[in-house]
């Protein structure tokens, strides 16, 4: 199984990707599941700036295209732009969607260069769920 800091390394090599021609904020994501699979993801935006698409849900959407059945364990997240790049809060309920009956990982890179983890329960405490 890769480590975090193979994960966040994945989640920079989707950064370099991004399209982010307007905000010039470029980020990558790299969702991991039990089965040892993972699925990177870069944000993608466009004009009409609210249509803009995230890393994370990028990164998560091509899972589920993909078919994975695993259980997703842990998401790194990594902007060159600034340290402790932190999922947005709708991104945090989209990874709440599948945590579900555990607590996913969220990796960021922490001040010094590090591993950051947080619990997806921590980022967002009582989140929506039906
Ligand atoms: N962005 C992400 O990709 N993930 C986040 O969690 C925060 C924001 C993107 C959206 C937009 O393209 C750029 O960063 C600046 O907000």
């Amino acid at each position: 199984m890769i480590d975090n800091y193979q994960l966040l390394e994945y989640a920079k090599e989707a950064s370099h990707n991004a399209y982010a021609p307007y905000s010039n904020f470029k980020v990558g994501a790299c969702a991991l599941y039990d089965s040892g699979n993972y699925y990177k993801g870069c944000n993608v935006e466009n004009s009409s700036y609210g249509l803009s698409l995230c890393a994370e849900r990028n990164a998560l959407s091509t899972a589920i295209a993909a078919g994975e059945q695993g259980k997703l364990i842990k998401l790194a997240v990594f902007s060159e732009n600034t340290k402790m790049c932190t999922p947005c809060g709708a991104c945090r309920q989209w990874i709440a969607e599948f945590s579900k009956g555990h607590n996913v990982e969220v990796i960021m890179e922490s001040q010094d260069s590090h591993c950051a983890i947080y619990s997806i329960n921590e980022l967002l405490p009582l989140g929506f769920n039906l």
